[in-house]
Parts: structure tokens; sequence; C-alpha cells
């Protein structure tokens, strides 16, 4: 095993997931994630299937709400940027569909196509953005919640040529701005740039001060590590207690149209209620 930064990520070695393996590795492995809150493995051929069926080890799966399945696999979607296309849709740091009552715990995304350099992902550790903040702050925002917003599916997708947008509402929730971790039983900061629109019971307005400072707090570099991603790489990240970020970096695509093409599957985790 070797750890990606002090904060956040471990690359698992010696595994090939297309492969049986035991309950007892699978325990080293689930261990690992609650250690590290993000696992990587590197050179793997994994079918939908097998991808679909390593995740489910974990807990039950489900489609995502707003973007259609990749045939015959209702719990893996398809993360395409074309080589026009500057923007990931991944693109500004946030966990995944926090607009949700019970957004998901996690997420397993597999490298199908992408480029020598370039597409990487960022991933934070939201156990030290709640640490790290002062005993002050802590007590001010325990009792607080915020209410996260998907913003309109339909304008979600428009910029976003390779993805296949399903027809949906949007959807919001309100969940409490420190939660806890049902394991562990540690405390994480639960805000993020994409989705968190307001604290409860204030304004966008009288929010916004706090909330940039909690998620520019969050992106701290130290809090942080950069997963480059090779063809076969997969990593799987609990949703709960990270963000993510994946890099909108393509400039040839930007200056000339001719960039690179990144595709990925991500397979997804179903989702409980933050407490
Ligand atoms: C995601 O937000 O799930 C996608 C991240 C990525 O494509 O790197």
């Amino acid at each position: 095993m070797t750890p990606l930064s002090p904060a956040i990520g471990a690359e698992l070695h010696g595994i090939d997931l297309s492969k049986p393996f035991s309950d007892s590795i699978f325990d080293e492995i689930r261990q690992c994630l609650h250690e590290h809150l993000l696992i990587i493995f590197r050179e793997q051929t994994l079918s939908p299937r097998k991808h679909r069926d390593f995740t489910a080890r974990f807990f039950d799966l489900e489609s995502h709400p707003f973007v259609e399945s990749i045939s015959g696999y209702p719990e893996i979607i398809a993360i395409v940027k074309e080589p026009n296309e500057h923007k990931n849709w991944g693109g500004p740091w946030h966990a995944d569909v926090t607009f949700k009552e019970a957004p998901s715990i996690g997420a397993a995304l597999y490298a199908c196509e992408v480029p020598p350099c370039g597409g990487d992902t960022l991933f934070a550790n939201m156990y030290l953005a709640y640490e790290t903040l002062s005993d002050g702050l802590k007590r001010a925002l325990q009792p607080l919640r915020a209410v996260h917003y998907s913003g309109d599916p339909g304008i979600f997708h428009t910029d976003f040529k390779g993805m296949r947008p399903k027809s949906a509402r949007a959807e919001n929730a309100t969940h409490p701005v420190v939660r806890t971790h049902p394991i562990s039983g540690r405390k994480s900061l639960f805000v993020n740039r994409m989705y968190t629109r307001h604290f409860e019971g204030m304004t966008e307005e009288e929010s916004r001060p706090l909330l940039e400072m909690l998620c520019d707090h969050a992106q701290r570099p130290e809090f942080t590590c950069r997963l480059h991603w090779c063809d076969g790489t997969l990593a799987l990240w609990d949703n709960r207690v990270t963000l993510h970020h994946a890099m909108d970096d393509d400039f040839n695509a930007m200056r000339t149209g001719q960039g690179f093409r990144r595709v990925m599957h991500r397979a997804t985790l179903a989702g409980e209620r933050p407490v």
C-alpha cells in the first residue's frame, strides 16, 4: 500500500479485481478505505459487470438521478469529455449528489480512456477540514444545517455534449453542516461549492461569507491529493467525508478545439441520511 498524500488516498498493490478474492482480503480493502478515504487500484481490466460486482461488495448500488446509465447496467454511468470540450462534467469541488435526502455513501470511478497527461482528479479530506477549525467555529457550526440544491438538471447538462442526461426535476435537501461518520464516529464538515446554497433560516447573501470561508478552507492543498489516471485505474472513495474536483486542464481543447478524450465509468453506492 502506498499513500498518495498524508491527508488522503492510498494505492493498493497486487490485487486483480477481475478475479475472485476472499472475504479477508476484502476486509483489508475496506479497512484501507476507512483509513485513507480513497483507494486506488492500477492496471485493472474491468468489464461493467466486474466493475459493478466489485463495487456492490461495499454496499447497495443506485442509479444516478440526472444521467442515463450505460446499456444493461443501471448502476453505472459514463462520464465523457469529448476532444473539443474543455470542461469535465465533474468540474468544481463537490461531494456527489448532496442535493438528495440520502446522498450516496461512495463511488467507484474506472478510467476507460484517459490522456497521458491531464484530466487528473483532486480529492480532499473533510475530517481534516473540520478538525482544523477553531473550537469557537466548531461550536458555532454544530447546530447549523444547510440547504443543498441540484440546480436545473437541463442546464446542468447543456455544456457536456458527451453526457446522456435524463429528464428529471431539480432536487434539494437540508443536511447538518457537521456530520458524524456512522462507522468511525468522527465528525466532518459537510458543505461543498457545487450544491450547498445557504444555511437553513438564512438567505444566500447572509450565508455566503461563511460558506465561502468553509469551502476555501476545505480545499486547502494540505488536505488534498491529486490522482493521475491511467487507462485501467479504479478509484473508490467515501463520499461522506471527501470532496473531489475533476481538473479542467484541456488547454488544447480550449485553444484549438482539438484536445483529449476522457471516458470514465462510475458506479455509485446508495445513500444514507447524514446525521
Ligand atoms: C465525478 O464527479 O464523479 C467525476 C470525477 C471525475 O471525472 O474525475
